[in-house]
């Protein structure tokens, strides 16, 4: 086929929007949990189609971004619990993000709640959910990494998100995370702290001043430890908290980071609260996508001002921030409140990948 025709394939296709005519309708009918697993399971098995996801998502941006020893190529990159166990690293490579953000991932692998647990409110832009961490174990998301390493561009950039067995209580925490480091150390990017997801019981209080200082200090030291033993740097440590903080809380959350050498806040999870919202729904869990926007925003904005200009004695931690990014309009109040990345998570379930290319095509 000539040059030409292909190109005006690949308009079209684009054009057309496939996802929000014809996919989301369909997927859309059906309970959110066995949508994802369908959706999923195309995108596990999708390397056959990499080559026309690549073409058809492709972007302009080169807007690249240093955050610690990491260059993100640009400021998007996928939220954490959409990829749990890290099995689809080519296509979110392919559908042009940064970066993905794998897991949360616990030491052992657990089932997570009793289903239903995943709830769409499509009248808000928004899903519950209250999942509980339901992934495969560090051991089989290792396998998954190493594996997908030849499979994905050297400038893809993979987090992985940690956390701790339902089972273990909140004082042996720490070994929970370290147990996750220790085991994903070579084949991880970076990781990012859970210390925010709201269906973990007490998982939560790990953001309090007497917990955080304490499991902070004690992942640095297994950093270094780690680094060591491989003979590399330690890797960036992100920690990502709740929008449900009080304001009070917020400056020990940053002097924690700051003492103990994290690299990025990530702002933020799911609230348990329901802003803006009626009757539509009286589930638990945690509430994600449009009606979360301006409650990340506004602790992205908090942040910012605490935190503080950098190149002061003590570096002061990078932005990242997820919560209710919808569009380039939305992406931008983000950067505009001081975040430097992006994470996106309900968007790409309402929009579909075209979103992407929307923020990042400017
Ligand atoms: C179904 C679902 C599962 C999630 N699982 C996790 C998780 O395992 N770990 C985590 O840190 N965040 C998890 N999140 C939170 C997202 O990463 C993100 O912080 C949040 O949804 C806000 O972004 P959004 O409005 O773009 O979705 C989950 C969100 C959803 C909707």
């Amino acid at each position: 086929m000539p040059l030409n025709a292909i190109r005006g394939h690949y308009f079209f296709a684009q054009k057309l929007d496939i996802y929000r005519s014809l996919i989301r309708p369909a997927l859309f009918r059906l309970e959110p949990e066995k949508a994802h697993e369908l959706a999923f399971g195309f995108i596990r098995n999708s390397s056959f189609a990499l080559p026309f996801i690549r073409r058809m998502y492709a972007h302009k941006s080169s807007d690249k971004v240093r955050i610690g020893n990491i260059t993100f190529r640009n400021r998007l990159g996928l939220a954490a619990g959409l990829d749990k166990n890290g099995e689809a690293l080519p296509f979110w490579d392919a559908l042009g993000f940064s970066h993905a953000e794998i897991g949360t991932v616990t030491p052992l692998p657990q089932p997570g709640n009793d289903k239903p647990r995943l709830f769409r409110l499509p009248g808000a832009g928004a899903l519950i959910n209250r999942m509980g961490f339901n992934n495969l174990g560090s051991a089989i998301v290792r396998e998954n990494l190493k594996k997908a390493k030849g499979k994905i561009s050297s400038e893809f950039i993979t987090g992985v998100n940690i956390g701790k067995n339902k089972q273990t209580p909140i004082e042996n925490a720490a070994e929970d995370y370290m147990k996750c480091m220790e085991s994903l150390y070579d084949v991880a990017d970076y990781f990012t702290i859970n210390v925010s997801s709201p269906n973990t019981p007490g998982l939560r209080q790990l953001q309090d001043e007497r917990y955080l200082g304490e499991l902070l200090s004690s992942l640095k030291a297994k950093n270094i430890s780690l680094a060591h033993t491989i003979k590399s740097s330690p890797k960036d440590i992100f920690l990502k908290i709740a929008p449900d903080l009080d304001d009070g809380s917020l400056p020990g959350i940053i002097s924690a980071c700051r003492e103990n050498a994290v690299t990025a806040l990530i702002a933020t999870n799911t609230t348990v609260s329901r802003p803006g919202l009626g009757k539509e729904t009286n589930e638990s869990g945690g509430l994600s996508g449009r009606p979360l926007k301006d409650l990340s925003d506004n602790v992205l904005a908090k942040l910012y001002n605490l935190r503080g200009p950098s190149g002061s004695d003590m570096p002061v931690p990078h932005l990242i921030g997820v919560g209710g990014v919808f569009s380039r309009s939305d992406f931008e109040n983000k950067i505009s409140n001081g975040a430097e990345l992006v994470q996106v998570y309900t968007g790409l379930i309402y929009e579909g990948p075209g979103m992407i290319r929307e923020i990042l095509d400017k």
